[in-house]
Protein backbone atom coordinates (compact mmCIF):
# COMPACT_ATOMS: atom_id res chain seq x y z
CA UNK A 1 0.00 0.00 0.00
CA UNK A 2 1.49 3.55 -1.37
CA UNK A 3 4.30 4.26 0.37
CA UNK A 4 4.35 1.55 2.72
CA UNK A 5 5.09 -1.36 0.78
CA UNK A 6 7.14 -3.33 3.75
CA UNK A 7 6.72 -6.69 3.96
CA UNK A 8 3.78 -7.71 5.67
CA UNK A 9 1.59 -5.04 3.82
CA UNK A 10 -1.88 -6.21 3.53
CA UNK A 11 -2.82 -6.56 -0.12
CA UNK A 12 -7.07 -6.28 0.60
CA UNK A 13 -7.18 -5.08 4.20
CA UNK A 14 -6.83 -1.41 5.64
CA UNK A 15 -4.09 -0.78 7.51
CA UNK A 16 -2.91 2.58 9.00
CA UNK A 17 -0.65 4.89 6.41
CA UNK A 18 1.78 4.54 9.14
CA UNK A 19 1.76 3.94 12.96
CA UNK A 20 -1.29 2.77 14.61
CA UNK A 21 -4.79 1.90 13.66
CA UNK A 22 -8.15 1.33 16.18
CA UNK A 23 -11.66 1.03 15.99
CA UNK A 24 -13.20 2.20 12.77
CA UNK A 25 -15.53 5.41 12.98
CA UNK A 26 -17.73 7.45 11.45
CA UNK A 27 -19.01 4.78 8.41
CA UNK A 28 -21.35 6.06 6.23
CA UNK A 29 -21.76 6.26 2.78
CA UNK A 30 -23.20 10.32 1.21
CA UNK A 31 -23.70 10.69 -2.50
CA UNK A 32 -22.41 7.35 -3.44
CA UNK A 33 -19.21 7.52 -1.85
CA UNK A 34 -17.97 5.65 1.42
CA UNK A 35 -16.74 7.10 4.41
CA UNK A 36 -14.24 5.24 6.60
CA UNK A 37 -12.48 7.19 9.41
CA UNK A 38 -10.65 5.53 11.90
CA UNK A 39 -8.64 5.54 14.93
CA UNK A 40 -5.30 6.65 14.13
CA UNK A 41 -1.83 7.37 16.03
CA UNK A 42 0.64 8.43 12.93
CA UNK A 43 3.18 8.74 15.24
CA UNK A 44 3.59 5.34 17.12
CA UNK A 45 2.84 1.68 15.97
CA UNK A 46 1.82 1.04 19.80
CA UNK A 47 -0.92 3.56 19.71
CA UNK A 48 -0.49 7.02 21.41
CA UNK A 49 -2.59 10.20 20.97
CA UNK A 50 -5.56 8.92 18.93
CA UNK A 51 -6.65 11.29 15.90
CA UNK A 52 -9.45 10.05 13.04
CA UNK A 53 -8.10 9.02 9.75
CA UNK A 54 -10.21 9.30 7.11
CA UNK A 55 -10.13 7.05 3.91
CA UNK A 56 -12.61 7.00 0.89
CA UNK A 57 -14.06 4.75 -1.83
CA UNK A 58 -16.98 4.17 -4.16
CA UNK A 59 -16.40 0.36 -4.66
CA UNK A 60 -14.32 -1.18 -2.09
CA UNK A 61 -11.43 -1.86 -3.99
CA UNK A 62 -9.74 1.75 -5.00
CA UNK A 63 -9.60 3.62 -2.01
CA UNK A 64 -8.27 7.13 -1.61
CA UNK A 65 -6.75 8.15 2.01
CA UNK A 66 -7.17 11.77 2.73
CA UNK A 67 -5.47 12.23 5.89
CA UNK A 68 -6.66 13.41 9.07
CA UNK A 69 -9.72 14.58 10.39
CA UNK A 70 -9.96 15.16 13.48
CA UNK A 71 -7.20 15.99 15.63
CA UNK A 72 -6.61 16.30 19.98
CA UNK A 73 -6.49 20.20 19.66
CA UNK A 74 -9.45 21.43 21.74
CA UNK A 75 -10.11 21.86 25.74
CA UNK A 76 -12.83 19.24 25.35
CA UNK A 77 -10.75 16.38 24.01
CA UNK A 78 -6.92 17.20 23.95
CA UNK A 79 -6.03 13.59 25.17
CA UNK A 80 -7.23 12.11 22.06
CA UNK A 81 -10.28 12.37 19.74
CA UNK A 82 -12.10 8.68 20.56
CA UNK A 83 -14.38 6.90 18.49
CA UNK A 84 -18.06 7.70 17.11
CA UNK A 85 -19.85 7.57 14.44
CA UNK A 86 -21.17 9.56 11.29
CA UNK A 87 -25.53 10.65 10.97
CA UNK A 88 -26.05 11.43 6.73
CA UNK A 89 -28.79 14.10 6.50
CA UNK A 90 -29.40 16.77 3.75
CA UNK A 91 -26.02 15.35 2.25
CA UNK A 92 -24.18 16.50 5.68
CA UNK A 93 -22.63 14.15 7.85
CA UNK A 94 -22.76 14.93 11.54
CA UNK A 95 -19.89 13.64 13.40
CA UNK A 96 -20.08 12.75 17.24
CA UNK A 97 -17.28 11.75 19.04
CA UNK A 98 -15.83 11.31 22.32
CA UNK A 99 -13.58 14.04 23.39
CA UNK A 100 -10.83 11.98 25.96
CA UNK A 101 -9.63 14.70 28.54
CA UNK A 102 -6.72 13.72 31.48
CA UNK A 103 -6.74 16.22 34.16
CA UNK A 104 -3.30 16.79 35.63
CA UNK A 105 -3.38 15.45 39.02
CA UNK A 106 -2.83 12.16 41.05
CA UNK A 107 -6.09 10.62 39.93
CA UNK A 108 -7.08 6.79 38.38
CA UNK A 109 -8.89 8.26 35.70
CA UNK A 110 -11.51 5.61 36.00
CA UNK A 111 -13.65 7.12 38.83
CA UNK A 112 -11.77 10.71 38.56
CA UNK A 113 -9.35 12.90 36.95
CA UNK A 114 -11.02 12.12 33.27
CA UNK A 115 -13.90 13.44 31.29
CA UNK A 116 -15.51 12.24 28.00
CA UNK A 117 -16.73 14.56 26.23
CA UNK A 118 -19.27 14.01 23.56
CA UNK A 119 -18.38 15.93 20.80
CA UNK A 120 -20.21 17.54 17.07
CA UNK A 121 -18.73 18.42 14.12
CA UNK A 122 -20.07 18.32 10.66
CA UNK A 123 -18.66 18.01 7.21
CA UNK A 124 -19.55 17.17 3.37
CA UNK A 125 -16.76 15.45 2.58
CA UNK A 126 -14.47 14.33 5.60
CA UNK A 127 -11.71 16.95 4.50
CA UNK A 128 -12.89 20.03 6.33
CA UNK A 129 -15.45 20.52 9.74
CA UNK A 130 -17.34 22.61 11.40
CA UNK A 131 -16.08 24.04 14.68
CA UNK A 132 -16.20 21.75 17.43
CA UNK A 133 -19.42 21.75 19.77
CA UNK A 134 -18.98 20.82 22.81
CA UNK A 135 -22.90 18.98 23.32
CA UNK A 136 -22.24 16.93 26.59
CA UNK A 137 -19.79 17.45 29.24
CA UNK A 138 -19.41 14.91 32.42
CA UNK A 139 -21.90 16.91 34.61
CA UNK A 140 -24.35 16.52 31.89
CA UNK A 141 -24.34 12.64 32.73
CA UNK A 142 -26.35 10.70 34.96
CA UNK A 143 -24.51 10.75 38.88
CA UNK A 144 -23.82 7.26 38.97
CA UNK A 145 -21.35 6.49 36.25
CA UNK A 146 -17.80 6.32 36.65
CA UNK A 147 -15.65 8.45 34.06
CA UNK A 148 -15.55 6.02 31.09
CA UNK A 149 -18.16 7.25 29.24
CA UNK A 150 -17.88 6.93 25.38
CA UNK A 151 -18.62 6.05 21.61
CA UNK A 152 -21.79 7.92 20.56
CA UNK A 153 -23.61 6.44 17.59
CA UNK A 154 -26.22 8.60 16.67
CA UNK A 155 -29.12 7.51 14.06
CA UNK A 156 -32.96 8.51 13.63
CA UNK A 157 -36.27 6.91 13.80
CA UNK A 158 -39.69 8.08 12.51
CA UNK A 159 -38.56 12.26 13.91
CA UNK A 160 -36.53 11.39 16.33
CA UNK A 161 -32.71 11.30 17.11
CA UNK A 162 -31.39 8.50 19.31
CA UNK A 163 -27.79 8.88 20.39
CA UNK A 164 -26.05 5.55 22.20
CA UNK A 165 -23.51 6.04 24.74
CA UNK A 166 -21.40 3.39 26.28
CA UNK A 167 -20.36 4.01 30.01
CA UNK A 168 -18.98 2.04 33.05
CA UNK A 169 -21.32 2.90 36.65
CA UNK A 170 -19.35 3.85 39.79
CA UNK A 171 -19.95 0.25 40.78
CA UNK A 172 -18.13 -1.60 37.89
CA UNK A 173 -21.42 -2.53 35.89
CA UNK A 174 -21.04 -2.19 31.81
CA UNK A 175 -24.34 -0.07 30.42
CA UNK A 176 -25.55 2.12 27.34
CA UNK A 177 -27.62 5.28 27.91
CA UNK A 178 -30.17 6.04 25.40
CA UNK A 179 -30.42 9.84 24.53
CA UNK A 180 -32.82 11.61 22.47
CA UNK A 181 -33.34 14.79 20.59
CA UNK A 182 -35.20 16.43 17.93
CA UNK A 183 -32.65 18.44 16.86
CA UNK A 184 -29.54 16.70 16.37
CA UNK A 185 -27.81 19.05 19.27
CA UNK A 186 -30.10 19.00 22.44
CA UNK A 187 -29.92 15.75 23.76
CA UNK A 188 -31.50 14.88 27.01
CA UNK A 189 -30.93 11.18 28.55
CA UNK A 190 -33.94 9.05 28.90
CA UNK A 191 -33.16 5.70 29.79
CA UNK A 192 -30.10 2.76 30.66
CA UNK A 193 -30.08 -0.16 29.02
CA UNK A 194 -28.63 -3.27 31.53
CA UNK A 195 -27.77 -6.73 31.72
CA UNK A 196 -26.84 -8.19 34.78
CA UNK A 197 -23.53 -9.90 35.01
CA UNK A 198 -22.40 -8.57 31.76
CA UNK A 199 -18.57 -6.96 32.88
CA UNK A 200 -17.73 -3.55 33.91
CA UNK A 201 -17.57 -1.48 30.85
CA UNK A 202 -19.20 -1.85 27.24
CA UNK A 203 -18.08 -0.01 24.03
CA UNK A 204 -18.89 1.51 21.10
CA UNK A 205 -22.34 0.23 21.28
CA UNK A 206 -24.51 0.64 18.13
CA UNK A 207 -28.59 -0.04 18.35
CA UNK A 208 -30.15 -1.12 14.75
CA UNK A 209 -32.39 -2.78 13.58
CA UNK A 210 -32.37 -5.76 10.92
CA UNK A 211 -35.62 -7.86 8.43
CA UNK A 212 -37.58 -6.43 11.58
CA UNK A 213 -35.66 -7.60 14.58
CA UNK A 214 -33.77 -4.96 16.87
CA UNK A 215 -30.00 -5.29 18.31
CA UNK A 216 -27.66 -4.00 20.30
CA UNK A 217 -24.22 -4.67 19.22
CA UNK A 218 -21.38 -3.34 22.03
CA UNK A 219 -17.72 -4.65 23.05
CA UNK A 220 -18.17 -5.43 26.63
CA UNK A 221 -14.55 -5.79 28.90
CA UNK A 222 -14.87 -7.78 32.04
CA UNK A 223 -16.47 -11.00 31.15
CA UNK A 224 -15.10 -14.43 32.07
CA UNK A 225 -13.27 -16.57 29.89
CA UNK A 226 -15.58 -19.63 29.31
CA UNK A 227 -14.34 -22.78 26.85
CA UNK A 228 -15.98 -22.11 24.15
CA UNK A 229 -16.87 -17.90 24.20
CA UNK A 230 -14.91 -14.73 25.14
CA UNK A 231 -11.68 -16.43 24.73
CA UNK A 232 -10.11 -12.91 23.89
CA UNK A 233 -9.44 -10.31 26.61
CA UNK A 234 -12.12 -8.32 25.64
CA UNK A 235 -15.48 -9.20 23.89
CA UNK A 236 -17.80 -7.71 20.81
CA UNK A 237 -20.87 -8.96 19.73
CA UNK A 238 -24.56 -8.25 19.54
CA UNK A 239 -27.84 -9.05 21.77
CA UNK A 240 -31.25 -9.79 20.20
CA UNK A 241 -33.64 -7.45 21.88
CA UNK A 242 -36.57 -9.25 23.05
CA UNK A 243 -38.85 -5.85 23.39
CA UNK A 244 -38.45 -1.72 22.86
CA UNK A 245 -34.84 -0.62 22.88
CA UNK A 246 -35.61 2.66 22.67
CA UNK A 247 -38.56 2.52 25.46
CA UNK A 248 -37.18 -0.24 27.93
CA UNK A 249 -33.67 -0.76 28.95
CA UNK A 250 -34.39 -4.18 30.20
CA UNK A 251 -35.03 -6.53 27.60
CA UNK A 252 -31.75 -7.99 26.27
CA UNK A 253 -31.91 -11.28 25.33
CA UNK A 254 -29.18 -13.33 24.06
CA UNK A 255 -25.96 -12.61 23.12
CA UNK A 256 -23.61 -13.54 20.14
CA UNK A 257 -20.14 -12.63 19.44
CA UNK A 258 -19.57 -11.12 16.46
CA UNK A 259 -15.87 -12.94 15.89
CA UNK A 260 -14.33 -15.97 17.48
CA UNK A 261 -10.68 -15.41 15.88
CA UNK A 262 -7.90 -13.72 17.90
CA UNK A 263 -8.21 -10.43 16.26
CA UNK A 264 -11.35 -8.57 16.37
CA UNK A 265 -13.04 -5.51 18.37
CA UNK A 266 -15.33 -2.76 18.19
CA UNK A 267 -17.00 -3.40 15.13
CA UNK A 268 -19.55 -0.27 13.74
CA UNK A 269 -22.18 -0.96 11.51
CA UNK A 270 -24.26 1.45 9.04
CA UNK A 271 -26.65 1.98 6.44
CA UNK A 272 -25.82 1.86 2.78
CA UNK A 273 -27.44 3.89 -0.08
CA UNK A 274 -28.35 0.60 -1.27
CA UNK A 275 -30.24 -0.79 2.22
CA UNK A 276 -27.16 -2.99 3.21
CA UNK A 277 -26.28 -3.01 6.86
CA UNK A 278 -22.54 -3.67 7.11
CA UNK A 279 -20.30 -4.00 9.53
CA UNK A 280 -16.39 -3.26 9.50
CA UNK A 281 -14.43 -4.57 12.71
CA UNK A 282 -11.11 -3.14 14.01
CA UNK A 283 -8.32 -6.32 13.48
CA UNK A 284 -6.64 -6.02 17.21
CA UNK A 285 -7.67 -5.85 20.75
CA UNK A 286 -6.75 -3.56 23.27
CA UNK A 287 -4.10 -4.55 25.99
CA UNK A 288 -3.67 -8.19 24.41
CA UNK A 289 -1.24 -10.77 25.98
CA UNK A 290 0.07 -11.84 22.72
CA UNK A 291 4.23 -10.94 21.97
CA UNK A 292 4.96 -8.72 19.80
CA UNK A 293 3.81 -8.46 16.31
CA UNK A 294 6.23 -8.28 13.57
CA UNK A 295 4.51 -5.94 11.89
CA UNK A 296 5.35 -2.84 14.77
CA UNK A 297 9.36 -3.32 13.49
CA UNK A 298 7.43 -2.04 10.08
CA UNK A 299 6.39 1.41 11.27
CA UNK A 300 2.53 0.09 11.47
CA UNK A 301 0.16 -2.22 13.38
CA UNK A 302 -3.43 -3.39 12.79
CA UNK A 303 -5.68 -3.48 10.26
CA UNK A 304 -9.49 -3.06 9.61
CA UNK A 305 -11.78 -6.21 8.88
CA UNK A 306 -13.40 -6.92 5.15
CA UNK A 307 -16.83 -5.64 5.24
CA UNK A 308 -19.51 -7.61 6.31
CA UNK A 309 -23.25 -7.65 4.94
CA UNK A 310 -25.46 -8.61 7.66
CA UNK A 311 -28.06 -10.47 7.48
CA UNK A 312 -30.71 -12.37 9.99
CA UNK A 313 -31.91 -15.70 10.42
CA UNK A 314 -35.89 -15.41 10.32
CA UNK A 315 -36.03 -18.57 12.85
CA UNK A 316 -33.35 -18.02 15.17
CA UNK A 317 -32.64 -13.73 14.74
CA UNK A 318 -28.95 -14.93 14.59
CA UNK A 319 -27.17 -12.62 12.42
CA UNK A 320 -25.12 -13.92 9.58
CA UNK A 321 -22.15 -11.87 7.86
CA UNK A 322 -20.50 -12.31 4.55
CA UNK A 323 -17.89 -9.68 2.50
CA UNK A 324 -20.08 -7.74 1.02
CA UNK A 325 -20.04 -8.33 -2.98
CA UNK A 326 -17.98 -6.16 -4.32
CA UNK A 327 -15.23 -8.16 -2.62
CA UNK A 328 -15.68 -10.53 -5.55
CA UNK A 329 -14.11 -8.43 -8.04
CA UNK A 330 -10.77 -9.38 -6.24
CA UNK A 331 -11.06 -12.62 -8.28
CA UNK A 332 -8.06 -13.34 -10.14
CA UNK A 333 -7.58 -16.42 -11.71
CA UNK A 334 -8.98 -19.86 -10.71
CA UNK A 335 -6.51 -22.06 -8.88
CA UNK A 336 -8.37 -24.80 -8.68
CA UNK A 337 -11.81 -26.06 -8.65
CA UNK A 338 -12.74 -29.51 -7.96
CA UNK A 339 -15.42 -31.71 -6.70
CA UNK A 340 -16.03 -34.47 -4.20
CA UNK A 341 -12.48 -34.34 -2.24
CA UNK A 342 -12.65 -37.12 0.12
CA UNK A 343 -8.88 -38.47 0.15
CA UNK A 344 -6.39 -36.36 2.03
CA UNK A 345 -5.72 -33.08 -0.33
CA UNK A 346 -2.42 -30.55 -0.79
CA UNK A 347 -2.62 -28.25 -2.73
CA UNK A 348 -0.18 -24.81 -3.51
CA UNK A 349 -1.60 -21.14 -2.97
CA UNK A 350 -1.10 -17.93 -4.31
CA UNK A 351 0.07 -15.30 -2.03
CA UNK A 352 -3.26 -14.12 -1.28
CA UNK A 353 -6.51 -16.24 -2.20
CA UNK A 354 -9.99 -17.07 -1.42
CA UNK A 355 -11.05 -20.75 -0.43
CA UNK A 356 -14.62 -21.54 -1.00
CA UNK A 357 -15.16 -25.69 0.45
CA UNK A 358 -18.83 -26.60 0.13
CA UNK A 359 -21.27 -29.51 0.96
CA UNK A 360 -18.35 -30.49 4.12
CA UNK A 361 -19.67 -33.93 4.98
CA UNK A 362 -17.40 -35.35 7.22
CA UNK A 363 -17.10 -37.12 10.92
CA UNK A 364 -13.73 -34.61 11.13
CA UNK A 365 -12.67 -32.11 8.95
CA UNK A 366 -9.25 -30.23 8.82
CA UNK A 367 -7.26 -28.07 7.35
CA UNK A 368 -3.58 -27.17 7.76
CA UNK A 369 -2.40 -23.54 6.52
CA UNK A 370 1.32 -23.78 5.31
CA UNK A 371 1.94 -26.73 8.23
CA UNK A 372 1.40 -24.21 11.63
CA UNK A 373 -2.01 -23.47 12.08
CA UNK A 374 -5.08 -25.60 11.76
CA UNK A 375 -8.70 -25.76 11.35
CA UNK A 376 -10.39 -28.37 13.06
CA UNK A 377 -13.89 -29.81 13.20
CA UNK A 378 -15.18 -32.83 14.63
CA UNK A 379 -19.21 -33.53 14.52
CA UNK A 380 -19.66 -35.64 17.54
CA UNK A 381 -18.65 -32.43 19.70
CA UNK A 382 -19.59 -30.00 17.23
CA UNK A 383 -16.57 -28.16 18.26
CA UNK A 384 -14.10 -26.45 16.14
CA UNK A 385 -10.65 -25.37 17.66
CA UNK A 386 -8.42 -22.74 15.71
CA UNK A 387 -4.97 -23.60 16.70
CA UNK A 388 -1.41 -22.44 15.98
CA UNK A 389 0.54 -25.50 16.01
CA UNK A 390 3.97 -23.23 14.90
CA UNK A 391 4.45 -20.64 17.61
CA UNK A 392 5.98 -18.38 15.72
CA UNK A 393 3.14 -17.74 12.85
CA UNK A 394 1.04 -16.77 16.32
CA UNK A 395 3.27 -14.74 17.81
CA UNK A 396 1.89 -15.35 21.41
CA UNK A 397 -1.94 -16.61 19.78
CA UNK A 398 -2.51 -20.11 20.91
CA UNK A 399 -5.96 -21.63 20.25
CA UNK A 400 -9.48 -20.66 20.41
CA UNK A 401 -12.45 -23.07 20.39
CA UNK A 402 -15.69 -22.43 18.74
CA UNK A 403 -19.10 -24.37 20.17
CA UNK A 404 -21.80 -24.96 17.07
CA UNK A 405 -25.71 -24.06 18.06
CA UNK A 406 -27.24 -27.43 18.56
CA UNK A 407 -29.65 -26.80 15.02
CA UNK A 408 -26.47 -26.70 12.94
CA UNK A 409 -23.13 -28.61 12.04
CA UNK A 410 -20.31 -28.10 9.72
CA UNK A 411 -21.48 -27.35 6.12
CA UNK A 412 -19.37 -24.82 4.41
CA UNK A 413 -16.22 -22.43 4.67
CA UNK A 414 -14.88 -19.07 2.64
CA UNK A 415 -11.71 -18.29 3.65
CA UNK A 416 -9.65 -15.52 2.68
CA UNK A 417 -6.24 -15.17 3.17
CA UNK A 418 -3.98 -11.87 3.07
CA UNK A 419 -0.37 -11.65 3.31
CA UNK A 420 -0.56 -11.29 7.26
CA UNK A 421 -4.14 -12.17 8.39
CA UNK A 422 -6.91 -14.77 7.43
CA UNK A 423 -10.71 -14.26 7.93
CA UNK A 424 -12.95 -17.92 7.68
CA UNK A 425 -16.44 -17.39 7.30
CA UNK A 426 -18.49 -20.43 8.42
CA UNK A 427 -21.82 -22.01 7.37
CA UNK A 428 -22.41 -18.81 4.95
CA UNK A 429 -21.30 -16.65 7.96
CA UNK A 430 -22.95 -17.63 10.75
CA UNK A 431 -19.61 -17.81 12.52
CA UNK A 432 -16.78 -16.13 11.95
CA UNK A 433 -12.86 -16.05 12.94
CA UNK A 434 -10.23 -13.48 12.27
CA UNK A 435 -6.81 -13.87 13.22
CA UNK A 436 -3.46 -12.33 12.01
CA UNK A 437 -0.69 -14.50 11.40
CA UNK A 438 2.50 -14.18 10.65
CA UNK A 439 4.38 -16.38 7.91
CA UNK A 440 7.12 -16.33 5.89
CA UNK A 441 6.11 -14.69 2.73
CA UNK A 442 9.04 -16.21 0.87
CA UNK A 443 7.79 -19.94 0.56
CA UNK A 444 4.59 -20.23 -1.51
CA UNK A 445 1.28 -20.65 0.72
CA UNK A 446 0.11 -24.12 1.22
CA UNK A 447 -2.78 -25.95 2.38
CA UNK A 448 -3.68 -29.66 3.47
CA UNK A 449 -7.27 -30.00 3.55
CA UNK A 450 -8.67 -33.61 5.64
CA UNK A 451 -12.39 -34.66 4.82
CA UNK A 452 -15.05 -34.87 2.91
CA UNK A 453 -16.43 -32.35 0.72
CA UNK A 454 -18.42 -31.29 -2.28
CA UNK A 455 -16.60 -28.59 -3.90
CA UNK A 456 -13.77 -27.11 -3.46
CA UNK A 457 -12.71 -23.92 -5.19
CA UNK A 458 -9.78 -21.55 -4.77
CA UNK A 459 -8.90 -18.02 -6.46
CA UNK A 460 -6.10 -15.91 -6.55
CA UNK A 461 -7.04 -12.40 -5.02
CA UNK A 462 -5.82 -9.34 -6.48
CA UNK A 463 -5.23 -6.09 -4.61
CA UNK A 464 -6.99 -2.91 -3.56
CA UNK A 465 -5.93 0.28 -4.98
CA UNK A 466 -4.83 3.54 -3.24
CA UNK A 467 -4.19 7.44 -3.77
CA UNK A 468 -3.36 9.97 -1.99
CA UNK A 469 -0.63 8.31 -0.12
CA UNK A 470 2.57 9.48 -1.42
C1 LIG B 1 -12.31 0.80 21.74
C2 LIG B 1 -11.93 2.13 22.37
C3 LIG B 1 -13.12 3.05 22.45
C4 LIG B 1 -12.45 4.39 22.49
C5 LIG B 1 -11.31 4.19 21.53
C6 LIG B 1 -10.08 5.00 21.86
O1 LIG B 1 -11.21 0.13 21.19
O2 LIG B 1 -11.36 1.91 23.64
O3 LIG B 1 -13.95 2.82 23.56
O4 LIG B 1 -13.29 5.44 22.09
O5 LIG B 1 -11.00 2.82 21.57
O6 LIG B 1 -9.11 4.82 20.87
Amino acid sequence: MGKNNKYYTPKFHLMPPQGWLNDPNGLCQLDGKYHIFFQYSPDDPHGADKYWGHYETKNFIDYNYTGIFLSPDNRADKDGVYSGSAFVEDGIMYIYYTGNVKLDGDYDYIYNGREGNTILVTTRDGLTSTKKEWLLKPSDYPKNLSNHVRDPKVFKENDSYYMVLGARTNDDKGCVMLYKSIDKQTWSFDHFIQKDDFGFMWECPDLFRLNGNQYLSLSPQGLASEDYRFQNIYQSGYFISEGELLTSGDCLGEFNEWDYGFDFYAPQTFEDEKGRRILIGWMGVPDVEYDHDPTIDEGWQHMLTLPRKLESDSKTKRIRQMPIEEINALRQNTIFDEGNLSEKTSYTLHDTYELLLSEIDSEKFSIIFDDGFELSYNVDTNVMTFEFTNKALGCGRTIRRLHFHSDETLNNLRIFSDTCCLEIYINDGAYVFTTKIFRSLDAARKIKIDGKCGLATAYELGEFHFVGIN
